[in-house]
């Protein structure tokens, strides 16, 4: 039988395997999705283009308007791009598969800040990169920069960047957005900032760009998407936006993988990207929400967790309960029925769950309370 490329023996199901559908009288800490539905305005607006007949090949990037709506979106987070070089792509899944192709060839290393979304690692090494995890500080979980320093290497090309972050929740501060794109520079890296969470901040800094910063506007290779700060996680939406030889390369990849996104979504993309009380509700119930989550899992005996600054995700210590990751989310399944993702399926996550708050309030304080009667029972 012809050979199946040698990486996909190396390549995980990431959180897959903590993510399926637990029986029903489970309180699931584990899904990283709005539990909203789509804004309305947004739903008719692709039932309209469909009805309209919008079903035919189109623009390969997307709409001449839709990438003018990415343009404008990008602008109100200061990002600055040129709508002819916008793709918008099946996901930003599929953006950051882009860009890796763009950039990578088999060998060359990919910096994450570890622990990083599991996605990355598997992505990197499709296209024969390796993924280098470089841990982050704990507990605040920002970057260390003396280890990024030390991790760098002739095959290093670029390095990651998620802020707000999946799994940490945290959101890197400007000067550390700054940094980045100096130590970018110094070593003549890309930097792909996944910037799915930017809308997603609680912290006092908003979320920042590298492309800001000296260094950072040729090497920065901005990639979002609708699915978190907008309730569209089904839609498959994403856009990336770059130098303008980077993004040549980039709409080559779509041309060649996808063509380009449904037509009839294009015109939704572009309405969501209009909207702003439905954006803000969503995010200020996560706001509320993380500040329940966050003290109930304080108050959990041999648990802790720093302030989560953004997304909504707070990554919490457990290793305090005498239980290691796994065992801990195991048994909170099976003897508390709360669904928690453990740590060490990610590089540099042992000790540590992953703790979702895009669920109800009353799902939280059940969850927190059912923890609760579990580990006092058993300590
Ligand atoms: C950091 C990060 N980037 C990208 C994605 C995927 O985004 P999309 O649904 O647009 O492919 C996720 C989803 O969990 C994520 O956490």
């Amino acid at each position: 039988m012809p050979e199946i490329i040698q990486a996909f023996s190396q390549i995980g199901r990431g959180f897959s395997a903590y993510l399926a559908p637990p029986g029903p009288d489970v309180i699931r800490f584990t899904v990283g999705q709005p539990d909203f539905d789509t804004p309305d305005a947004v739903v008719q607006s692709a039932v309209d283009a469909l009805r309209r007949g919008e079903t035919a090949y189109s623009r390969a990037q997307g709409s001449i308007s839709l990438c003018e709506a990415v343009t404008s979106h990008l602008n109100t987070l200061n990002i600055k791009s040129d709508p002819e070089d916008v793709v918008v792509a099946p996901g930003c899944k599929q953006a950051l598969l882009y860009a890796l192709m763009t950039a990578i060839t088999p060998g060359d290393e990919v910096l994450l800040l570890a622990p990083a979304w599991p996605s990355y690692d598997g992505m990197i090494r499709v296209f024969g990169g390796v993924p280098v995890h470089v841990p982050v500080l704990r507990p605040s979980y920002h970057p260390d920069f003396e280890a990024l320093e030390a991790s760098v290497t002739e095959r290093t090309k670029a390095i990651m960047l998620n802020s707000p972050n999946n799994p940490t929740g945290a959101v890197y501060t400007p000067q550390e957005i700054q940094q980045i794109a100096a130590f970018a520079e110094k070593h003549d890296l890309w930097i792909f900032d996944d910037m799915i969470y930017s809308t997603l901040v609680y912290a006092d800094h908003d979320y920042a760009s590298p492309i800001n910063y000296p260094g950072g506007e040729m090497r920065t290779i901005t990639i979002g998407g609708w699915s978190k700060g907008w309730a569209m996680t089904g839609w498959r939406m994403g856009w990336i936006t770059g130098p303008k030889d980077f993004m040549e390369a980039v709409k080559t990849c779509q041309a060649s993988a996808a063509t380009h996104i449904p037509t009839f979504l294009m015109p939704a993309g572009e309405v969501a990207l209009q909207l702003e009380k439905e954006t803000k509700d969503m995010a200020d119930s996560f706001a509320m929400r993380r500040i329940v989550m966050h003290n109930g899992l304080n108050s959990l005996p041999g648990v802790s967790a720093p302030e989560p600054e953004g997304a909504f995700y707070i990554l919490a210590d457990v290793s305090g309960t005498g239980m290691n990751d796994i065992e801990f989310a195991d048994r909170a399944l099976a003897e508390a029925r709360v669904q928690l993702i453990p740590g060490s399926l990610m590089q540099g996550g042992e000790g540590l769950v992953r703790v979702s708050y895009a669920t109800s309030l009353e799902n939280i304080e059940e969850g927190i309370s059912r923890l609760q009667n579990w580990l006092t029972q058993i300590s």
